[in-house]
């Protein structure tokens, strides 16, 4: 006798119609995907006693949060973006793969196709009030040497922790504020000015937030920067820096802090750097320099395609 409902003869029956498993056609590795998240759905409420009202709670939760447009916010608050990237790290490893600079998690809030700059660029467009924050470094393949003419494709959060184009506030910012392409010069290097950023968190009245609430959970990350480093020939690496002292460095909703990306920021105090940099106040500067790894046949697609929202 089966100790369970889900395991009953006629339950599994029905799952497997369900799934189109007792019929020809379709797409057989999506339907044994379908079987088992279904067979899942039902050994949750057979475990946890789910009733039909808490059920039909849950499905108004999801029908929320897409038209909330949070799916990409609440993937990655319950680690399961961190995860795919520990899946295709993993296959590296046991494809041979070693070196290169960590890549985390893309998040929900880039934009494509913002202007392109050779490089050097400037991404605060939009004044505000805040510390001036200079990164640079250099692109290089594993064995050293520089890549010229790489993307390095970069964005983050204002001083207020909002993304443009994702601003809701009643004053949003310019489409590209604190967004660029940056093309690597013919030493691999890029270099940009911009504004310290401060850390994201998740819209106070909405569906993840409200889900997190009830884990006891906060909805917070750190300050970080993002990027997307591409070059002809080599893998692209998503990942992102943190900003070194931040109180939420290891404690961030996202999971996407990493050893070896988080890079010394240097607070510049000294008059005549802050004369050489044209400004009159102290700054912040971080260097970090991207390793990059060839491609290969025998690696796994490192390319995540997804919808990106276009602001043009
Ligand atoms: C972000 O990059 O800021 C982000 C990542 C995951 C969820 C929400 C925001
Ligand atoms: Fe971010």
């Amino acid at each position: 006798m089966p100790e369970t409902l889900t395991d009953t003869p006629e339950v599994q029956q029905l799952l497997r119609r369900a799934a189109g498993l007792d019929q020809p056609g379709g797409d057989e590795r999506l339907r044994r995907i379908v079987h088992r998240m279904a067979s899942e759905m039902c050994r949750i409420v057979e475990e946890f006693d789910v009733t039909p009202t808490e059920f039909w709670a849950a499905c108004g939760y999801l029908t929320r949060l897409g038209q909330a447009n949070e799916v990409g916010l609440l993937v990655p608050g319950l680690a399961v973006e961190t995860f795919l990237d520990i899946v295709i790290d993993e296959k590296e490893r046991r494809a041979g793969l070693r070196g290169g600079t960590p890549r985390t998690i893309e998040g929900p809030l880039y934009v494509a196709d913002a202007p392109l700059e050779r490089g050097e660029a400037r991404l605060d467009q939009d004044p505000e009030q805040g510390e001036v924050l200079f990164v640079e470094g250099q692109v290089r393949d594993t064995a050293g040497t520089p890549v010229p003419g790489a993307i390095v494709d970069v964005w983050h959060a204002n001083t207020k922790g909002f993304y443009s184009f994702f601003d809701p506030t009643p004053t949003p910012q310019s489409p590209y504020n604190l967004r660029r392409r940056i093309e690597t010069d013919a030493e691999g290097r890029y270099g940009f000015r911009t504004i310290m950023p401060s850390g994201y968190g998740c819209p106070p009245d909405g569906p993840t937030q409200q889900l997190l609430d009830q884990l006891g959970r906060h909805g917070k990350r750190p300050a970080h920067v993002h990027f997307f480093v591409k070059a002809p020939g080599f893998r692209k690496l998503t990942t992102q820096i943190n900003i070194a002292g931040d109180p939420l460095l290891h404690d961030d909703f996202a999971f996407a802090t990493r050893d070896g990306l988080i890079p010394e920021l240097v607070r510049r105090t000294a008059p005549a750097e802050i004369q050489a940099r044209g400004l009159n106040e102290p700054f912040a500067t971080i260097k970090f320099d991207f390793e990059l790894n060839r491609e290969a046949a025998n690696l796994p697609e490192a390319v995540v395609v997804r919808e990106h929202a276009k602001a043009a």
